[in-house]
């Protein structure tokens, strides 16, 4: 019974999410938010659910409104570290505007960092989130600084590049793994030293070890025994046995007489020896490893001792992205409890608005198209009634022509 209750408090605690940032954007979350003055020009976002969406209120976000400019904002929240914890930040990204080319990325940042000069340079300790550039560029970033560099993810994530809201998820866990998923669905997961350069690598090419001069690492060589037989050599170019001197040609006038050159249908090209496979070859040589002085084990790679902000900042050409629904946590299932409640009820309403308002738009289109037509034909009767009649005017003198009325 002890124990039961014991299990159950347990339980309890590690049931216990803490979340380090919720923010799902209403009317008042310009409080919250603060606005980069770094530059004058810097673009606005503006709370809105967009064009379409499940729900008119809990899909409202912050919205890019302005093209081709760049965007800083940030939110502060309480200082705290991911030792010995989970860390999962979480947020969803529409692209309604059918993005061509801007970020869809956040930022965290140390407790330091002052958001009203945030920028592009500003330190940051995780960046995270799509980010699409032309048919060229469609993924998402994972990067993390470590030492004063940030590091990219060595593999290749693919992001959504369509109009509809996605959730994008990054998970970093104490043993040093990770884990990104897009719409509550793993996508790629691995080890932290294994998918970005934090360490030197474990193991270098021995530097004194070399290649033996007499390393024969060719396959296959000439064969000795082959020759040049000796009917070979050709000319690649003969006169012609077909030309003849034209009966008009003038020795004196003309110059003594020379056929045209045609290709020799004798002629073989360069020679070369037939290849066998080489009696002394080693295969490819295999430079030997040395573990790496430099090589210096991180069990912490993934920790951070101080995260206090989360921050856009963005580059878009085409505008209307619309951020919404981010979390940070220590709470895998939690988060994902979270994207259900958020994206995965949006999601479907979201789609089927989105198919309605492209059907009336094909309707609407269809109409316009149908109603251009008749106004042409309705034109074109009035021309052709009008030439008729000058035509039937006309007729007292003239035949009336029997056809190509129409075509004119
Ligand atoms: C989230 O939704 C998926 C799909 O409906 C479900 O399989 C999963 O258990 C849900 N997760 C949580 C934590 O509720």
């Amino acid at each position: 019974m002890k124990f039961a209750l014991i299990l159950l408090f347990v339980g309890l605690a590690l049931a216990e999410p803490t979340v380090y940032f919720k923010e799902e954007f209403d009317d008042s979350w310009e409080d919250r938010w603060v606005q980069s003055l770094h530059k004058s020009d810097l673009g606005k976002f503006k709370l809105s659910a967009g064009k379409f969406y499940g729900d008119a209120e809990k899909d409202k976000g912050i919205q890019t409104s302005q093209d081709a400019r760049f965007y800083g904002l940030s939110a502060k929240f309480d200082k705290f570290s991911n030792e010995g914890k989970t860390l999962v930040i979480q947020f969803t990204v529409k692209h309604e505007q059918d993005i061509d080319c801007g970020g869809g990325y956040v930022k965290l940042f140390p407790s330091d960092l002052d958001q009203s000069d945030m920028h592009g340079e500003s330190p940051y300790n995780i960046m995270f989130g799509p980010d699409i550039c032309g048919p060229g560029t469609k993924k998402v970033h994972v990067i993390f600084a470590y030492k004063g560099k940030n590091l990219l993810v060595k593999k290749d994530i693919r992001c959504k590049d369509d109009v509809y809201s996605h959730l994008y998820t990054l998970i970093v866990r104490p043993d040093n793994t990770y884990e990104v998923k897009i719409d509550n669905e793993k996508v790629e997961s691995g080890e932290l030293e294994a998918d970005w350069d934090f360490l030197a690598p474990k193991k270098i090419p021995d530097p004194d070890a070399k290649k033996p001069d007499d390393w024969d690492e060719r396959e296959q060589i000439d064969d000795p025994e082959d020759s040049k037989p000796e009917d070979w050599d050709k000319p690649e170019h003969i006169p012609d046995p077909e030309a003849k001197k034209p009966d008009d040609w003038d020795d004196e006038m003309d110059g003594e007489w020379e056929p045209p050159m045609i290709d020799n249908p004798d002629y073989k090209g360069e020679w070369k020896p037939k290849k066998i496979d080489n009696p002394d070859y080693k295969g490819k040589w295999i430079h030997p490893e040395i573990d790496n002085p430099e090589y210096e084990a991180d069990s912490n790679l993934y920790s951070f001792s101080d995260f206090g902000v989360i921050g856009f900042d963005l580059w878009q050409v085409k505008s209307g992205t619309i951020f919404d629904n981010i979390l940070i946590t220590d709470d895998v299932a939690y988060a994902e409890e979270v994207g259900n409640e958020t994206w995965g009820k949006t999601k479907d309403p979201e789609k089927k608005m989105k198919e309605g308002q492209d059907e009336e738009e094909r309707l609407k289109r269809e109409e316009e198209e149908k109603k251009q037509k008749e106004e042409e034909d309705a034109s074109k009767d009035d021309e052709d009634d009008d030439e008729e009649a000058a035509e039937a005017d006309d007729d007292e003198e003239e035949e009336p022509e029997p056809i190509g009325k129409d075509e004119l």
